[in-house]
């Protein structure tokens, strides 16, 4: 049986001192989840929300992590470090970090293994920009993302990976995709993965739906039989509504 989740992704949002806030509102809401729950904040909180979120069922994750292991890369974050806070989950691959920061899946690929080697489960995002949905190839683009950076992975290392579909399209626009389009690509994940690593793999993967997944629209897209969860974005920075979503899941 695999692992049902919702994960919460900050962003560039919060100061530190919101950050904790935010982080004992949900320690104090998040008792005995029915799903695994993981907040992903900025680098700087790592270390402090860990401390606060200790003793309760949720788990830790970083939003990034450096592609090098350690030395003289000014600015950049390792996966050990990351590992040292508490975090046990990286959120690799954001559609952010490829546009903004032009993370490619060979530099992703890195990070991947980086992380797997100091015992960080990677959160893997994939998802087409809106383009590539009207012209019909997101099946293409996200099996490209997934040949790219983790199809590379022996089995033993792809089972630690949850992947979480992002159509970039639905990312902070309100456009959420319908969980007929979501249950759709899940279930194509799913049978990309089974062709590499079989049957068994396929079904224990976690894929998570990202995209203006919110308090309202949760239930819903949790209902597909292949999406495992959520990784939100905006409705994480709110302990009512994140609470909301993973009593939805
Ligand atoms: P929103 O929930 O704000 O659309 O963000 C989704 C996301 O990018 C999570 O990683």
């Amino acid at each position: 049986m695999r692992t049902k989740m919702v994960a919460g992704n900050w962003k560039m949002n919060k100061n530190l001192q919101e950050g904790i806030a935010l982080a004992t509102e949900l320690k104090n809401s998040v008792n005995t989840p029915a799903c695994e729950v993981v907040i992903g904040t900025p680098f700087i909180h790592l270390a402090s929300v860990a401390e606060v979120i200790k003793g309760s069922p949720i788990q830790l994750a970083a939003e990034n992590c450096a592609d090098k292991e350690s030395g003289a890369y000014t600015g950049e974050v390792s996966a050990a470090m990351v590992r040292s806070t508490g975090a046990t989950y990286c959120i690799l691959g954001h559609s952010e970090r490829r546009q903004y920061y032009h993370e490619t899946p060979e530099i992703l690929k890195e990070k991947v293994l980086l992380a797997l080697k100091n015992d960080l489960k990677p959160i893997f995002c994939i998802g087409e920009v809106k383009e590539e949905r009207e012209a019909s190839i997101q099946n293409e683009v996200v099996k490209s993302q997934l040949e790219g950076s983790v199809f590379n992975l022996s089995a033993e290392d792809f089972a630690k990976i949850t992947l979480a579909y992002e159509p970039v399209w639905a990312i902070g626009t309100g456009l959420t995709a319908t969980p007929a389009q979501a249950q759709e690509m899940h279930a194509y994940i799913r049978s990309l993965i089974r062709e590499h690593y079989g049957e068994q793999v396929a079904d224990d993967t976690t894929i998570l739906y990202g995209g203006s997944c919110n308090e309202k629209n949760a239930a819903e897209l949790f209902a597909n039989p292949d999406v495992d969860g959520g990784l939100i974005g905006g409705a994480s920075l709110v302990a009512e509504k994140f609470t909301a979503i993973i009593n939805a899941r």
